[in-house]
């Protein structure tokens, strides 16, 4: 998988690492920011999506889509597509351009607008990538841990720098007879969650 990532894929992952870091530096405001995961939780979440079992591949929060070409090369290596939700149509734009400038269109499937009115809709999940507003992470999390598979994971980002607003949700998750869960110290802290 890393190994052999398509130039026009590293390319794009290049551009959007530099603007990330730009924004940081420059005091953009925050919505306008990119706000994309470090590369290692990158790596991170591709390794556990193509380990997935059977069932759909979705993430919650595409921005500019850099998580989203992590994720593309598990779809890849696993012969299946990526179905990702961003509520901002800048950010869908953005995203879009990258799908195209990457190469990957044929692996992702965009879907612009509020996750949480479409998640019921995707059926049986193997994999779910949960990084959007905090506000809507307990939602999403009720939302998509009925539907996931056995062996099934979802992975929520930002669960050691926004420990304080997200504990509610991670004591759930770390208490929900459904799934066996734990938070790993990779990037701005992963909880991850695994169906029984
Ligand atoms: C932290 S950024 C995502 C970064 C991206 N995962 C990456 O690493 O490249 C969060 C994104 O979630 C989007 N978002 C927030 N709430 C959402 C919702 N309810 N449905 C879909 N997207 C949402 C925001 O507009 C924002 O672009």
């Amino acid at each position: 998988m890393f190994h052999h990532i398509p130039d026009r894929t590293q390319n794009r992952m290049r551009v959007l690492e530099q603007i990330d870091i730009a924004d940081r530096a420059d005091g953009t405001p925050r919505m306008e920011r990119l706000r994309q995961i470090p590369p290692e939780t990158g790596r991170f979440i591709a390794i556990l999506a193509a380990a997935a079992p059977v069932g759909a591949v979705i993430e919650v929060g595409t921005s500019a889509g850099y998580s989203a070409l992590w994720l593309t090369l598990a779809c890849q290596t696993t012969g299946r597509t990526l179905t990702t939700f961003e509520i901002l149509p800048e950010k869908a734009n953005l995203a879009r351009d990258t799908f195209r400038a990457a190469g990957v269109e044929h692996l992702v499937e965009l879907v612009e607008g509020d996750a949480l009115e479409h998640i019921a809709d995707i059926g049986e999940v193997a994999f779910c990538f949960l990084d959007a507003e905090k506000e809507v992470y307990a939602d999403c999390y009720e939302a998509v841990v009925p539907n996931l598979v056995p062996g099934g994971l979802l992975v929520a980002d930002n669960a050691i720098n926004h420990r304080h607003t997200l504990q509610p949700m991670i004591d759930r998750a770390l208490d929900d007879p459904r799934v066996d869960s734990l938070v790993v110290p990779i990037g701005k802290g992963e909880l991850v969650c695994r169906k029984l």
